[in-house]
């Protein structure tokens, strides 16, 4: 039988709400205001300035919100070189971590080591790398996050011409048998959300956070 805590239920996906576009100044309340509203898990963003040109957050934050969320975090890692901090991340509280195939020489001693160090493990590609780099390591995955914008800011516009990529891992992960989740990060809204129904998990930011969570979430969830 499938593990019921990692697969959702048929039909109903599952909402990761990207704090990056939540109140920054009230954390604490943000995520439990879309915890009540239903979300799954709460998307914590991570970038260093460098493999992005942006700057977020880090470890001791993500510390501090493992103290207060009642649901997992889902820490998206945009930095360089991820090895140098998956353990910080893990021991802080990161339930499933997700690193860049671009950002690290070699990506499946960085995966296992996430497994290795208790934490689920995450692959994600930029929407200009093949999918092909990511099919390899699939087998070493809990989660392959499909980027339907280019990774550094909220707010950006759905890129159409990813949702291949969605439809690829989905028979591949049947192909191989994996118990491994598709999650889409990007753009993400009540019409593009109906166009990845090969998705088991919605990452949005602006959407959620830009009207009544309840209601945003919901629709999500049966898009
Ligand atoms: C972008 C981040 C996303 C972002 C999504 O680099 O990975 O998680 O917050 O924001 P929206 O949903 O507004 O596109
Ligand atoms: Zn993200």
């Amino acid at each position: 039988m499938s593990s019921l805590s990692t697969l959702p239920l048929r039909g109903s996906k599952l909402v990761a709400p990207s704090i990056l576009s939540a109140d920054f100044a009230n954390l604490e309340k943000e995520i439990k205001a879309v915890a009540t509203a239903g979300a799954d898990w709460i998307h914590v963003d991570v970038m260093d300035g460098h493999f992005v040109p942006n700057l977020t957050i880090g470890v001791p934050v993500v510390k501090s919100l493992k103290k207060v969320s009642p649901l997992p975090l889902d820490v998206h890692l945009m930095i360089d070189k991820p090895e140098r901090f998956v353990e910080d991340f893990i021991k802080a509280g990161a339930d499933y971590l997700t690193i860049h195939v671009e950002s690290t020489q070699d990506p499946a001693s960085v995966l296992r080591k996430i497994t290795a160090l208790g934490a689920k493990a995450g692959i994600t590609l930029r929407p200009g790398t093949s999918v092909e780099s990511v099919l390899p390591l699939l087998n070493l995955c809990d989660l392959v996050l499909v980027m339907t914008v280019e990774p550094g800011f909220g707010g950006q516009s759905f890129m159409h011409d990813q949702i291949a990529k969605i439809t690829a891992l989905r028979a591949e992960i049947r192909k191989q048998k994996l118990n491994c989740l598709i999650e889409v990060d990007g753009g993400i809204n009540a019409e593009t959300a109906k166009l990845c129904a090969d998705a088991d998990v919605f990452v949005a930011g602006s959407y959620v956070f830009g009207r009544n969570y309840a209601e945003g979430i919901a629709t999500l969830k049966n898009p």
